[in-house]
């Protein structure tokens, strides 16, 4: 059973790493903890892309081992502590929702590297949504948001759940009222915009900047390629990551540095299960696209179950099963999906190289 009433921990308190800056003293959420030896040895980010505003005010560099060194981030919103301070307040915030009940760190927990930890959310009213929460872990480097890829950035997402009948259900009208009305929201925004009245594009581009703060890498598998650590993998994962390039076949789909190529493919995981979720056909309409969803990251998966856009795999054994047997079969599979006639001990093996993709500092 799903346990509706719950509501979320507080974010996890952490007495020595804080940001930097004099002005941000609030508490940081767990997975922020990974940042901590980056934050106190602070220096200027090296800006090798134009598409870094020069002027950034980035409290981010250097980021995790393994994680690309440069998060895209809008020119038309640069991260700046202030920013990321007032997007974390929004964050935690309950009161944005129709009923006081719901943030979004409801469905997003950091003790789950941002997730739920069920297979669907539940919103205000104790409403069931229909696809799993995903991690935030590393969404800075998205390219394309939700499951089916239908916003761009973490700015176009962020005013969706807050509207949604299904998650907060209130009206923007509703959360400008609230932020407007609080004295320390209208302190905040006036630090990050230059307002005390902020506008939701603003609530949006906070939002965004504190979601990219959310990083995490430094995995034992990171200090295993990039340190040459021989001692961070054991056998059975050293073999894990052979099989999950080769034999596997899985890094035709999860790969580079987060484990995913950003694209969409159809393993048939809920195919011809109702209720339908078509996937990226719902927002592209091209036949092709039926079935079809955004491959997800697999850092920090050890946090996250149950798996996939419907929550329905509980475990990372199942998962190993799922794709041995070939997916589900369907018009639309991917040509990558094929049955893999994994030994015992392969599948023993995979299991434990993808237990080394998550960070084990907490
Ligand atoms: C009731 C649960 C719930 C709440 C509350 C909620 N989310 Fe989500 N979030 C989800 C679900 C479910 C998805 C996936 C939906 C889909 O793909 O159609 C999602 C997707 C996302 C994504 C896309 C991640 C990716 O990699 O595709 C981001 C970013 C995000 N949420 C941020 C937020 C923010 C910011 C808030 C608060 C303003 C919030 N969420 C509130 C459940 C929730
Ligand atoms: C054809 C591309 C493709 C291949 C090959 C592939 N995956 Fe995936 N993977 C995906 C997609 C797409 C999803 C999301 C599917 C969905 O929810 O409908 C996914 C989901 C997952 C998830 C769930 C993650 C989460 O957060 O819910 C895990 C774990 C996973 N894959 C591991 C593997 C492993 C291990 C292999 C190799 C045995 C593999 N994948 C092969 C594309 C692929």
């Amino acid at each position: 059973m799903f346990d509706h009433g719950a509501s979320p921990p507080p974010p996890a308190r952490n007495p020595v790493c804080e940001l930097k800056r004099p002005e941000v003293r609030a508490p940081v959420p767990a997975v922020l903890l990974l940042l901590c030896a980056s934050l106190l040895s602070w220096t200027a980010p090296s800006l090798a892309s134009g598409f870094l505003d020069p002027s950034i005010d980035l409290p981010l560099s250097p980021l995790p081992a393994g994680l690309h060194s440069l998060m895209p981030v809008p020119v038309e919103n640069p991260l700046t502590t202030a920013k990321i301070e007032l997007g974390r307040k929004l964050f935690f915030d309950q009161s944005l929702s129709r009923d006081g009940t719901i943030s979004c760190a409801s469905c997003h927990r950091p003790d789950k590297a941002f997730t739920d930890g069920r297979a669907l959310p539940v919103g205000v009213g104790g409403r069931r949504g229909r696809r799993n929460a995903p991690s935030l872990v590393n969404a800075g480097y998205g390219k394309a948001m939700f499951w089916d890829g239908r916003a761009d950035t973490l700015e176009a997402q962020a005013l969706h759940p807050l509207s949604d009948p299904l998650e907060m259900g209130n009206t923007l009208e509703a959360v400008l009222a609230r932020v407007h009305e609080d004295r320390f929201y209208r302190k905040l925004s006036n630090a990050a915009f230059g307002t005390a009245l902020m506008r939701s594009q603003q609530i949006a581009q906070a939002l965004a900047s504190f979601q990219r703060t959310l990083v995490a890498g430094n995995s034992p598998y990171d200090r295993y390629l990039l340190q040459r650590d021989d001692a961070a993998l054991s056998d059975a994962a050293r073999r894990g990551l052979t099989l999950f390039r080769g034999k596997a076949r899985c890094a035709h789909c999860h790969e580079g540095p987060l484990f995913t190529d950003q694209k969409f493919h159809n393993t048939g995981v809920s195919w011809g299960k109702v209720p339908f979720d078509f996937g990226r056909f719902e927002h592209t309409g091209k036949d092709e696209d039926k079935g079809r969803f955004k491959t997800p990251s697999l850092r920090q998966l050890t946090d996250t179950a149950p798996y996939m856009h419907d929550g329905s795999v509980q475990t990372l054994e199942e998962v190993i099963e799922f794709y041995d047997r070939g997916g589900t079969a369907n018009g639309n599979l991917d040509p990558s999906i094929k049955s893999l006639s994994l030994l015992r001990q392969e599948k023993a093996d995979l299991l434990a190289f993808l237990r080394m993709l998550s960070t084990m500092e907490r």
